[in-house]
């Protein structure tokens, strides 16, 4: 297996990382694929700082190894889960859904490595001039919220615009994914939605058999109107929404998802 600047900067054996998911990606994924040499990233979400601290508790006591913690910038609770981050000393933060720029200081101080998730070049170019570490350039392959461009046009747009080493996510699913974005320059890659069906991953079996059976156009873009694009998967729920228009739906069993988010992690 490859070994690349990533390893060294992050203290691992692979240069895989696993992409912090909101409602999924909890202690023991995050554990599962830093044991096996990988990062496990936790997914802070929209967890208070508390929450996030016991979380960070029980990847301790599943792994010796380092792992991450993702924070979504647009959570109401980041300023919290920052300082707890900073606090709990993690070694690794990656961030989503904007920029990070105003908590760099406070993360650098604690000696934690930072790795924003970026979807365009002027955003990787100022993460960098901030004190960025790395950055992941993010496509519109990938589930959950994206971007504009495709990896395969942001990536090596991405390495020639910075110094700071670049990790590609969006649609690497294999090997072959990931020798594709070395080839465009990046040096390690970051995986979501191939992590969901891991045995370590505690969402629920329907769930994962959906991901298995989904095939080629069976994935979605919802919320481009609202400027919050998201790709999930094309069930009922999805369909309503993206037909409608509507920001909410009440489900017959009295299910609600709010414009689109939750729709991406019920597999609904
Ligand atoms: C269900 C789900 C939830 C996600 N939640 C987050 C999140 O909370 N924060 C974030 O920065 N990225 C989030 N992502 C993006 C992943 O971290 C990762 O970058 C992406 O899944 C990579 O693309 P792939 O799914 O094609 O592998 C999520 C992805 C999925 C599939």
């Amino acid at each position: 297996m490859i070994k690349t600047d990533i390893c060294d900067l992050l203290g691992i054996e692979y240069p895989v990382l696993q992409g912090g998911m909101a409602w999924v990606s909890n202690a023991s994924l995050a554990s599962a694929v830093s044991n096996a040499g990988g990062l496990g990233i936790i997914a802070a979400m929209n967890s208070n700082g508390e929450q996030l601290r016991s979380e960070i508790q029980k990847t301790r006591e599943m792994t010796a190894k380092p792992f991450g913690v993702n924070v979504m910038l647009m959570s109401p609770f980041a300023e919290e889960v920052a300082s707890v981050i900073a606090e709990e000393k993690i070694p690794v933060v990656t961030t989503g859904a904007g920029n990070p720029s105003r908590f760099i200081p406070l993360w650098k101080d604690a000696g934690t490595k930072i790795i924003p998730v970026i979807p365009s070049c002027a955003l990787a170019r100022m993460v960098e001039k901030r004190g960025a570490d790395a950055v992941i350039a993010e496509g519109s392959e990938s589930g959950g919220h994206v971007g504009e461009l495709t990896t395969m046009a942001l990536v090596p747009q991405v390495c020639d615009a910075v110094k700071i080493p670049v990790i590609a996510a969006g649609g690497i699913a294999d090997g072959r994914g990931m020798a594709a974005v070395f080839m465009l320059g990046a040096v390690g890659i970051q995986m979501g939605t191939r992590f969901l069906v891991a045995r370590e991953c505690t969402i629920h079996q329907n769930y994962k058999n959906k991901i298995l059976a989904a095939k080629d156009i069976d994935t979605i873009l919802t919320g481009k109107r609202l400027g919050h694009p998201v790709r999930c998967l094309k069930k009922s729920g999805v369909k309503i929404i993206t037909r409608k228009g509507i920001r909410y739906h009440r489900f017959k069993r009295g299910t609600r998802i709010y414009g689109n988010r939750g729709a991406q992690t019920r597999g609904s």
